[in-house]
């Protein structure tokens, strides 16, 4: 199989984690006989720095040609300073809504070999945690009209618009329904609807779309209680679908319970066109250029590439068992270290990855 795949490092460690992931692609071209063409394109800090603008239109135009988007992070304390529209968050807004990259699915999974990391209790961890929030990422407050920041009143009053049409909904609840159906078909559907109004829309078109999937259990959730829950007993879930803001916010949060943030893998995914797959972290400007940052979750994310972007299934297990080999072999990056394991850096933790892979 011949794939074009664009990269876009970004800022930060972005760069190193990415050079990591390419690594293990390449390994899996190697070892399955796929060749996978990269092109590199700026974005970002990195592409304010070189052109003035977070996206410029050369990257749209190389990500819309590709057959996947392969993206590290975006970001750092260098372009804090700047005006809204042209920070690097607007680089990673702007893509996603270029490409309609609607749906964005964030897997939070407790490694047995990373029991020791949960943040959780033990009796709490011990009942399991494999969930993944499925995020609409087009839309929302996020995205919404009008936004601004004006003088009313005498006082400086900024303001934004939480805003979902039904078919921006149903679209996103299809991919929850599909997701559950890969898994153990149960789909808790997160709002807020005792207060919102786009919320009370959202339960509406949910409970409407379910119609067509009466083989996945649904439930709804307010997202405060759901916030609470997922720390109680994030046990109880399968998929979390919610909108953009409630996702964002609630996949940070799933993430972290597991203790390895640097671990989670992310896509998303538009009606057709290439999809993106990136870390769900950020860009680490603390300890960029230094070797240390854990690369595992961009290589888990060219997993979800193989599998989802190239229908690769047995490429993206080997990937994944490589990386669950290396940490049963005692190898750790600094944030997941634990007594008795060996710490390695970045490009070392790679290395290790792809060993396994050529060997398994
Ligand atoms: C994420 C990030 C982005 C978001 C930021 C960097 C714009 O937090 O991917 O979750 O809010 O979507
Ligand atoms: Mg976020």
């Amino acid at each position: 199989m011949k794939k074009t795949i664009c990269l876009l490092p970004g800022d930060g460690i972005g760069p190193e984690i990415l050079a990591q992931g390419v690594a293990v692609l390449k390994a899996v071209g190697q070892k399955f006989g796929h060749e996978f063409c990269m092109e590199e394109a700026l974005i970002g800090g990195a592409a304010i720095d070189a052109t003035g603008q977070p996206l410029p239109d050369a990257t749209v135009e190389t990500c819309r040609k590709a057959d996947a988007i392969f993206l590290a992070a975006v970001g750092g304390p260098k372009w804090d300073g700047l005006a809204p529209e042209i920070r690097p968050e607007k680089g990673l807004l702007g893509i996603r809504k270029a490409l309609g990259l609607f749906a964005n699915l964030r897997p939070a999974l407790l490694l047995p070999e990373l029991a020791g990391a949960c943040l959780l209790r033990a009796d709490v961890a011990a009942k399991g945690l494999d969930l993944i929030v499925v995020r609409e990422l087009t839309g929302d407050v996020y995205f919404g009209e009008p936004r601004g920041v004006e003088v009313r009143d005498g006082l400086r009053t900024g303001y934004n618009t939480m805003i979902y049409n039904e078919e921006e909904i149903r679209r996103i609840a299809r991919v929850a329904f599909e997701t559950a159906r890969q898994r153990n078909k149960k789909v808790c559907s997160v709002e807020k609807s005792n207060v919102l109004e786009s919320s009370r829309l959202w339960k509406e078109v949910v409970i409407e779309t379910h119609k067509d999937y009466a083989d996945v259990e649904l439930s709804h959730m307010y997202v405060d209680n759901a916030a609470m829950q997922l720390v109680r007993d994030p046990s109880q879930f399968d998929v979390i679908l919610t909108g953009n803001i409630f996702g964002d916010i609630l996949s940070d949060e799933a993430s972290v319970i597991t203790g390895s943030l640097g671990m989670l893998p992310s896509a998303s995914m538009g009606a057709s066109g290439p999809g993106l797959f990136e870390p769900i972290h950020g860009s680490a400007p603390d300890i960029a250029g230094q070797d240390k940052a854990n690369p595992l979750a961009t290589i888990l994310s060219a997993a979800m590439m193989l599998r989802l972007a190239f229908q690769l299934g047995a490429e993206a297990d080997a990937v994944e068992n490589a990386v669950r080999q290396t940490l049963r072999d005692g190898f750790r990056t600094g944030d997941i270290m634990e007594e008795g394991k060996t710490l390695v850096g970045c490009t070392a933790m790679g290395q290790k990855v792809v060993e396994r892979l050529l060997a398994g």
